[in-house]
């Protein structure tokens, strides 16, 4: 698959926006590209859906094509660069491309999170490489330091904001003291949020690269369907007053975390005190956080998205894998997952609580929460009353907790719904203190 000119021949599935950043680089970047792997890179053949749509930059017609084994099959390419996103056929391919011994780039979060221990393996197997440095956090390198630099520790934690989508909309919310559909429409306006926004707002697209990110430092696979996920879709103005007057901002959090013989994943919007560096990562930004046991803290932070950022890490991981095609010396492969430690529930968590409720406007209201509480041995850290409404008798009361566990918050929920003094729970929100 090596010429005698040393070339090595680059299969591109999908030029979207990615796919075209990279292709970009492979076409006018290539004495670059041959410095740094020492072998001439070239971009043989591009699966897309459309020959005919103007692309940017514009291959010779006979390079694109519809059909993906004339891609997968193409003799000449030894690398396969994976960018066409969604579980099939991505999955398929990747699988296809690594059992014929061709080596694997892709930036397919859902497919690495769904399948990733089962196509390293495969890799391994067949003696390819499988890349998959911009499946997380787009532009920030944080599955090389997690597979290589930080692999003498044990990683104890790691504290994440990996959408950038639900990061810019929560960062205007606090800013603009607005609800989330009003700050939504004006994201997809500016094209920070897609036309179907749920994968983002619903917290999915950072369980994927939660999974991603808690198999590699844990070593052990993690079942994406156990990862807790909840949106940012309930949040609403008053959330954030009430998270700034106690001194937090409001982000949505991935969390994953090692406790003896199980692990903690969990996506959920938190309270993270003002002076944490997370609380302070704004707009499209991503950070990740990782402990261990002889690093402390070490906290990634850049561009979690886009062309060009997503591009500089689809492009390292080829320049990694290109350079030992062109040497003949095998790079090894990350460590596989080699622990089986359970994924805990979040029922078992135990955690601080911000709670807002709408209760009745009348003397004893709160000894009966307080009651509630107390019997679910949830005790409390602070209560504020906030904005009663003359018009309909009601006040609006905000509760934070001392550490309790989260079945018994949720069992307290149910129990204070049903009191006939609260007509409503506003929210319940997490306080991650770490
Ligand atoms: N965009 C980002 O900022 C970003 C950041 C990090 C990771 N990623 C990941 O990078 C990957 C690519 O994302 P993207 O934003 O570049 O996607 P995109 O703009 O939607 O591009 C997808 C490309 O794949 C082609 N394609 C899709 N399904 C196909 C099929 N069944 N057969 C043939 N061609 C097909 C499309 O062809 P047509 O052009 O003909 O429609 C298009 O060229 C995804 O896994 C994504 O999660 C993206």
């Amino acid at each position: 698959m090596t010429d005698r000119l040393q070339r090595i021949g680059v299969g591109l599935l999908g030029m979207g926006v990615v796919g075209g950043g990279v292709a970009d680089v492979l076409v006018n970047d290539a004495q670059a590209m041959t410095r740094k792997v020492g072998c001439a890179v070239e971009l043989r053949r591009v699966l897309v859906r459309d020959t005919s749509r103007p692309r940017s930059p514009d291959l010779p017609a006979p390079m694109l094509t519809t059909e993906a084994q004339e891609v997968l099959n193409d003799e000449d390419v030894s690398i396969v660069i994976e960018l066409l996103g969604g579980e099939e056929p991505a999955r398929s391919y990747i699988c296809q491309a690594l059992q014929s011994g061709r080596h694997v780039v892709t930036a397919n979060k859902e497919v690495m999170a769904k399948y990733g221990p089962e196509l390293m393996a495969e890799a391994r197997r067949s003696s390819a490489s499988l890349r998959f440095e911009a499946s997380v956090a787009g532009g920030i390198p944080i599955i090389a330091p997690l597979t290589r630099d930080l692999l003498a520790n044990e990683i104890t934690s790691i504290h994440a904001i990996i959408n950038g989508t639900t990061n810019y909309i929560l960062t205007r919310m606090a800013q603009d003291r607005a609800d989330f559909s009003e700050v939504l429409r004006e994201a997809q306006a500016r094209g920070y949020a897609e036309a179907d926004p749920s994968s983002d707002v619903e917290g999915t697209d950072a369980a994927y690269k939660l999974a991603i990110l808690a198999s590699l430092a844990f070593h052990t696979p993690v079942d994406i369907r156990k990862v807790y996920r909840e949106g940012i879709t309930r949040l609403q103005a008053q959330d954030f007053l009430y998270a700034q007057e106690l001194g937090y901002a409001i982000k949505l959090l991935a969390v994953a975390a090692r406790d003896g013989d199980s692990v903690q994943a969990r996506v959920h919007p938190c309270f993270v005190r003002q002076d944490n560096i997370l609380a302070n990562v704004d707009g499209a930004f991503n950070a990740v956080e990782v402990q261990g046991n002889l690093i402390d803290r070490v906290v990634f932070h850049g561009p979690g998205a886009g062309r060009e950022p997503t591009t500089s890490a689809v492009i390292a991981d080829l320049i990694e894998v290109a350079r030992s095609v062109c040497s003949g010396v095998a790079v090894s492969e990350p460590l596989g997952v080699d622990r089986t430690l359970t994924v805990a529930d979040v029922s078992s968590l135990i955690d601080r609580y911000y709670l807002r409720l709408v209760i009745a406007d009348r003397p004893g209201v709160l000894a009966q929460i307080a009651q509630v509480l107390g019997e679910m041995d949830i005790s409390i850290a602070s209560v504020i009353q906030k904005d009663a409404d003359p018009n309909t008798g009601t006040a609006e009361i905000v509760i934070t907790t001392h550490p309790a566990r989260e079945s018994a918050v949720q069992e307290s929920l149910t129990m204070l719904e049903g009191l006939e003094v609260v007509s409503r729970v506003g929210n319940m929100i997490r306080i991650e203190e770490w």
